[in-house]
């Protein structure tokens, strides 16, 4: 009780300090919301200097990479999702893909059975990385500023050092024991890194400067890649420099459905984002969830049941649309999903074992990043972007001060094989030479009776949907400033495992028993964030409001009037 109560406080304490992070008495012209003050100050220089949101995206992209290196990166991959002021709208592909030599049974020993960490940690769960490649692209396509002044801020952080905060210092510490057993004793972040140290990581300047003179070919090719090749097969990869050549980006049509008078743009396969969003709120749609309170017992089990239905789906219908037909007009019309929830009824649990999908939904963990950003002309950017696992494979190119993705990880490894969060894997999103591994990732970006509306996004690996469906119905539904609605509490149901996931001690008891008299599996004391959204919000009047997640060191920077 004491325990809880205490709980409560902090998460009230929590949330009061970074309510004055949203900014409602000055005028916001334009924002950059992200993981990290220094990054979105970065990005707001670029602003600043006249340059675009897509301007901002590269600068603020690449400096992640520097201060938050768990997930910011320039060797993992990540997916935009834009309107330009002028209303076109798009999306960027730049998500890993699996080297030429994959094959679909890599993981598994001589008798099938699953090897343990292969997929996870060491050079054999690295994907080939797309993030430069990506956002060089974006540069030639939306850039105003010189590529060069976008690189320099990061090259400038990296040199200069960023300051260690209190969560990352206990974030450093507990990956420890893997950084020395992938990298060595010696290896750069071993070092016992506090809270208020300056971290100068004067390796990845050198690669960043390279990027800066040369572009995509400062990191695909000479010493950057040769570097990068050498590391990976040091621990045991696959990525060979026609890999690194070999690797390009995709623009694709962005994933649009309509949720009452919200036109909603989000990221399309290889991400599940978009789909599985987008059901989740058809399927609640016709029932008004504003008739019910925020979080009250109705309003979570309608959210659930849509949740178990979709993600079912997304288990059997979901993979990379390059190597597979995904049905996506049927997936997410209207008769479709008016049947998945013909079974629904408020009287007890559905079971999923009774919710008929297809085998599965990939493993995935919960490192990830998402910024968003606005500018003065009204550009609107989402980006979301991965190592996929906490600094991703743990195998840091010394040379090259940055660490790899496990991005392998998000294919399906084997059939029926239930990963640490008990999901099992499916045929359509297995290992296949050049595909891209299915992932959650959501950068959002709603409009309103056709004016922009809300930019978001969140790490948290299949938590990332929900998340993203929390927000919006937050603001949309339940009345609430961006803020409060991303510092609401969250709760998460995947299909399998049975369990609805609740954030600590902060959920209503008595909501939480009538749940369980239904049939659900509560798990309330399980020890988690869900989420850390970052987001923009413009009232119908064009007021800007930006809400930063106060789980993560979430910050959000503004030009004002
Ligand atoms: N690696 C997390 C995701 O792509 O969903």
């Amino acid at each position: 009780m004491i325990l809880r109560l205490l709980i409560k406080l902090t998460h009230i304490t929590i949330v009061l300090s970074f309510l004055s992070s949203c900014n409602k008495t000055k005028d916001i012209k334009a924002a950059v919301v992200s993981a990290r003050k220094e990054a979105s100050d970065i990005g707001i220089s670029v602003l600043n200097k006249g340059g675009s949101a897509f301007d901002a995206m590269i600068a603020t992209d690449l400096a992640l990479t520097v201060c938050f290196p768990n997930a910011g990166n320039i060797s993992g991959g990540g997916f935009l999702v834009y309107r330009t002021a002028s209303g076109e709208v798009g999306s960027l592909d730049y998500r890993e893909k699996a080297p030429l030599s994959a094959y679909e049974k890599m993981y598994l020993d001589v008798n099938g059975d699953v090897i343990p960490e292969k997929s996870t940690l060491g050079g054999l769960a690295v994907g080939v990385p797309g993030t430069v490649a990506g956002l060089v692209e974006i540069h030639s396509k939306f850039g105003t500023l010189p590529w060069e002044d976008l690189v320099k801020p990061a090259i400038d952080l990296a040199t200069n050092g960023y300051i260690v905060t209190e969560k990352q210092e206990r974030s450093l510490k507990s990956k420890k024991d893997d950084f020395i057993k992938i990298n060595g004793k010696k290896t750069f972040y071993a070092q016992d890194f506090k809270a208020g140290d300056t971290v100068k990581n004067i390796a990845l300047a050198e690669t960043l400067k390279r990027i800066s003179k040369y572009g995509a070919k400062g990191f695909y090719q000479g010493p950057v890649a040769e570097a990068l090749v050498k590391r990976v097969r040091e621990a045991g990869g696959i990525i060979t420099h026609e890999d690194l050549i070999k690797y390009k980006p995709v623009w694709r049509e962005p994933l649009n459905f309509r949720y009452k008078n919200l036109n909603i743009y989000s990221m399309g396969p290889p991400s599940s984002g978009g789909i599985c969003l987008g059901q989740i709120l058809k399927m609640i749609e016709p029932y008004n969830i504003n008739q019910y309170d925020h979080n009250s017992e109705k309003a979570i089990q309608l959210i659930v049941e849509a949740e178990r239905r979709s993600y079912s789906d997304r288990s059997k219908y979901l993979g990379d649309p390059d190597f597979n037909k995904i049905s996506y007009n049927q997936l997410i019309s209207h008769n479709y999903l008016n049947n998945r929830m013909k079974s629904f009824t408020f009287d007890l649990a559905s079971e999923s074992k009774d919710i008929k999908a297809g085998k599965i939904a990939s493993k995935e963990s919960e490192e990830t990043t998402h910024y968003s950003i606005l500018d003065k002309e009204g550009n609107a950017v989402a980006v979301t972007t991965t190592l996929n696992g906490s600094y991703g494979s743990k195998v840091f190119v010394e040379d090259g001060g940055y660490f790899l993705n496990n991005e392998m990880d998000d294919f399906s490894i084997k059939p029926g094989f239930a990963n640490m969060f008990g999901l099992i894997g499916s045929e359509i999103n297995s290992i296949k030479a050049e595909k891209r591994m299915l992932s959650s990732m959501t950068p959002t970006i709603i409009l309103k009776d056709n004016k922009l509306y809300m930019i978001l996004g969140t790490p948290g690996g299949s938590t990332i949907i929900t998340s993203v469906l929390q927000t919006i119905l937050n603001v949309y539904e339940f009345g609430m400033d961006i803020q409060s609605a991303i510092n609401a509490p969250r709760f998460h149901h995947q299909w399998l495992p049975e369990k609805i996931e609740f954030e600590n001690g902060v959920f209503d008891e008595l909501s939480m028993k009538k749940l369980q008299d239904k049939g659900y599996d509560v798990k309330q004391e399980y020890n988690r964030v869900i989420g850390r959204v970052d987001a923009i919000l413009v009232s119908k009047s064009g007021i800007i409001t930006t809400g930063a997640d106060p789980r993560g060191d979430d910050r959000a920077s503004h030009i004002y009037y």
